[in-house]
């Protein structure tokens, strides 16, 4: 009997999304371009399974159903268009190729426009959740037609993590609209964890709380409604953790550097490229990428002081003012995040559905939390609300705790503690809620030295001065005075 699913890419998250839909039932082939990892997952993992091991994509291809329906999971890049072209021969009209990647949403529209003018079927597919998530309940964000999930819809329901509201997966929309909605998903995903780390910092090195009081406060944290999540449960279970070898907290041996394979400068490149204000998550971006600038920093603290002044103030009374001030930064952040689908959705023609989009982050993928049943109903209430600060929680919220915020920012400047997402958030509340913004110099100054005209307050129309020869008087100094 033909098997219904294939999967080809054995690393990790292949491996484990395999298991996934073959434990749901549905008998599975699959294929690795290297045969001692094929091998080694049919004599460790598939034995007792229903799972038929494939040598060559024409193995593959003949041990599956028709229409066929493959997951590729492979390397995003290169490596996607190549096992496709390897494929294209090898395939019938109508079968349907998934790539469950964290590909470039460009990639993947590109790839669906291709595919589906040679008959093919193709759906890019974000996957959320890591290993352990792939395996027993991943979030799954698949885009490309509506016909093609429909017909995927009884697999994918049933290996997606499963919440209160259904399990987490829903058709996200045409063309490169999954591997989109994933993108942001990671953005926020980074903006998540920067304003972990901050809150971490001001904890650790403002109040001086040791390993195992960060890991009372984050677990303390994690009991709440508003930052219950995974994100802040894995912060609680990191301070639990010592070096065998120091018998140091283990994270305090681990090296200040992050890495990042792409997907938060994505996010960045694209809000950037349509207009879409994200400083949250472009500090994110670019504190990771500060860290890892590890020996000049080094270095540079031997020649650059700042202040040396010391916490002077109530510790236990300050723990939840950084509590009151993440979460804030945290609304903004995914204000920003879901601003960027909104816009996204207009400009690409996804038509997203952003209630669906904060329900399927509910379970399985990283940045999973209680929080985003707020936001999915502050969409469901309002689909057309055009900014998240906006819907009355959300606002009531942040204005109760705004005092505590501001004191969190000012103390960590006043201390010389950087808290670049903390404070990019608050600048764009700050930015937000204000009717005026001095960008009214910026033109001026625009329109003096390239004469790129401005536009009045007063009356419509364009403008322009000349500049030069409207300021020949000199002023009075009135400042002197
Ligand atoms: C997820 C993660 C996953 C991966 C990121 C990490 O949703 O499961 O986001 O996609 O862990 O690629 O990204 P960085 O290496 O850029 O931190």
């Amino acid at each position: 009997m033909a098997q219904s699913f294939g999967v080809i890419g054995l690393a990790v998250m292949g491996e484990n999304l395999a298991l996934n839909v073959e434990r749901n039932g549905f008998p599975i082939a699959v294929y690795n371009r290297s045969r001692e990892k094929t091998d080694t997952f049919m004599a460790t993992r598939a034995t007792g399974k229903n799972v038929v091991a494939a040598y060559t994509l024409e193995e593959f291809v003949a041990a599956l159903e028709r229409p066929r329906k493959i997951l590729i999971m492979v390397k995003a890049g290169a490596p996607v268009d190549a096992t496709i072209q390897q494929l294209k021969p090898l395939l019938d009209e109508g079968d349907i190729l998934i790539d469950g990647g964290n590909s470039l949403f460009k990639d993947t529209a590109r790839r669906a426009e291709e595919l589906e003018s040679a008959k093919f079927t193709f759906i890019g597919m974000g996957v959320s959740g890591g290993e352990e998530g792939a395996l027993n309940g991943p979030s799954l964000m698949p885009g490309g037609t509506k016909q093609a999930y429909d017909f995927l819809e009884p697999i994918l329901t049933k290996i997606a993590a499963q919440v209160d509201d259904g399990p987490c997966v829903t058709y996200i929309g045409p063309g490169g609209a999954g591997h989109y909605v994933k993108m942001v998903h990671n953005g926020i995903e980074y903006g998540d964890m920067q304003l972990i780390a901050e809150a971490y910092d001001l904890l650790k090195n403002v109040l001086g709380l040791n390993a195992q009081q960060l890991h009372e406060v984050f677990a303390e944290w994690n009991t709440t409604d508003e930052l219950n999540s995974y994100l802040i449960e894995i912060t609680a279970d990191v301070f639990k953790v010592s070096d065998p070898d120091s018998g140091l907290p283990l994270v305090d041996v681990i090296k200040d550097a992050a890495g990042q394979k792409g997907t938060g400068r994505w996010t960045v490149d694209d809000a950037l490229e349509i207009g879409v204000a994200i400083p949250t998550i472009i500090a994110a971006v670019t504190a990771r990428i500060m860290s890892s600038y590890k020996q000049e920093r080094v270095e540079a603290a031997k020649q650059i002081t700042g202040p040396s002044a010391t916490f002077d103030g109530d510790v236990k009374a300050f723990i939840p003012k950084i509590r009151d001030a993440l979460y804030c930064s945290k609304m903004c952040s995914y204000a920003q995040g879901m601003a960027l689908l909104s816009k996204a959705s207009e400009l690409y023609g996804y038509d997203l559905n952003l209630g669906e989009c904060a329900r399927i982050w509910k379970g399985g993928c990283i940045i999973r939390a209680g929080f985003l049943n707020k936001i999915k109903h502050a969409f469901d209430e309002n689909p057309g609300l055009p900014n998240l600060l906006l819907a009355p929680e959300f606002k009531q919220t942040i204005l109760d705790r705004q005092a505590a915020w501001r004191e969190v920012v000012a103390t960590a400047a006043q201390l010389g503690i950087p808290v670049p997402a903390f404070s990019a958030s608050l600048d764009y509340f700050d930015s937000y809620r204000r009717d005026r913004l001095p960008q009214n110099l910026t033109q001026a100054q625009r329109d003096y030295f390239g004469a790129h005209t401005y536009e009045r307050t007063d009356k419509p129309g364009t403008f322009h001065t000349d500049w030069i020869h409207t300021v020949d008087q000199e002023p009075e100094a009135v400042l002197a005075k």
